[in-house]
């Protein structure tokens, strides 16, 4: 057997020589840690859905941003839950309202030593739990949607939003934004566009952390891509990027790995990846029941999104990834 060319495992022998030849390397800087701040709580509470993952007070957020900032996170995304939702979700451009306040808070304690970016949608605001303004036949409206977008994003600029990251899936939403913010001298905050989000069911335990149920048992199938597609990602993330974004997301992530893969082959901008809840929830509740090593499947998948091209992930494991990197 003189022919047998030796090389895959002669580079596989020791921990050390594994390191040296690897590809890929998940950093403390490659996260950012989705948060949630609501309105009406006097304590910190966990979602049920969501093991380990809180809806913050406005004093518990600045404490958790503060660790993450201790342990070297980079970056992290609020989202709102508001005492009070309405058909508009006016709650999400008063410059009282919960994110606002938070945004506030969080610039004031750590100025520009984290990066606080802010998840720019509706569907935390309203009662009904679209991203946008429903019409009387049920259909969410594109053009008035963004118009509310707009005011959204000067909004929360205002408070001290250091990334926009619109998820609405509209039409020209980045355009709108890019416009808005312009207009209103906010031209060095980043769009961190949303660009390839699907329609998917891996979200589930996210509503139960933003307390959101859709109504009349609804979905956003109208507006956020169909899972069966992938070319129409890259049309995606292409109009996103000529109206204005600066760094693109592909979510969820690891059902969607191709996905990434072919938008770091023909994108240059910074490209994110979202590790939505459900991801997150399946690998917490498996590893609950001891089907599976919670450390170690974190790490897989982390490292696998990044493999397949992406620059940073967003992930509710960002702390636990920290606290084991450093
Ligand atoms: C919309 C938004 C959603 C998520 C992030 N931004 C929910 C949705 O589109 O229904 C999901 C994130 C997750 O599942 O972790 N504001």
């Amino acid at each position: 057997m003189s022919n047998i060319i030796r090389r895959p495992r002669r580079l596989r022998q020791s921990d050390s020589m594994r390191r040296l030849v690897a590809e890929t390397t998940l950093s403390v800087d490659d996260l950012i840690a989705p948060l949630f701040v609501r309105e009406d709580i006097d304590s910190p509470q966990e979602v049920s859905s969501l093991p380990g993952v809180m809806q913050h007070t406005q004093e518990s957020l600045i404490e958790q941003v503060g660790k993450l900032a201790d342990l070297g996170v980079p970056g992290v995304i609020v989202f709102g839950v508001p005492a009070h939702k309405d058909a508009e979700g006016s709650q999400a451009w008063n410059p009282d309202g919960v994110v606002q306040v938070a945004l506030q808070n969080l610039s004031a304690a750590y100025g520009d030593r984290i990066t606080v970016a802010t998840d720019l949608c509706l569907d935390e605001y309203t009662d009904h739990g679209h991203c946008g303004v429903v019409l009387d036949n049920g259909e969410v409206d594109n053009d008035s949607t963004i118009e509310l977008y707009a005011k959204v994003a000067v909004a929360q600029a205002k408070a001290g939003a250091q990334v926009v990251a619109p998820s609405g899936m509209m039409d020209g939403q980045v355009a709108a934004i890019r416009e808005a913010l312009d207009g209103a001298g906010y031209i060095n905050v980043p769009i961190l566009a949303y660009s390839a989000k699907y329609a998917s069911s891996f979200y589930g335990p996210f509503r139960d952390a933003v307390n959101v149920s859709i109504a009349n048992g609804g979905n956003r199938k109208a507006y956020q891509q169909d899972f069966r597609n992938g070319r129409e990602a890259i049309e995606e993330i292409k109009l996103d990027i000529a109206e204005g974004a600066d760094m693109i997301m592909v979510k969820p992530a690891l059902a969607y790995l191709d996905v990434i893969a072919e938008a770091r082959a023909k994108f240059d901008v910074p490209i994110s990846a979202y590790q939505v809840s459900g991801e997150y929830a399946m690998i917490k509740y498996a590893a609950a029941q001891g089907v599976l090593d919670e450390e170690a499947v974190m790490m897989e998948t982390l490292t696998s999104i990044k493999r397949a091209g992406a620059d940073f992930i967003l992930t509710y494991f960002a702390e636990a990834v920290a606290k084991k990197l450093n």
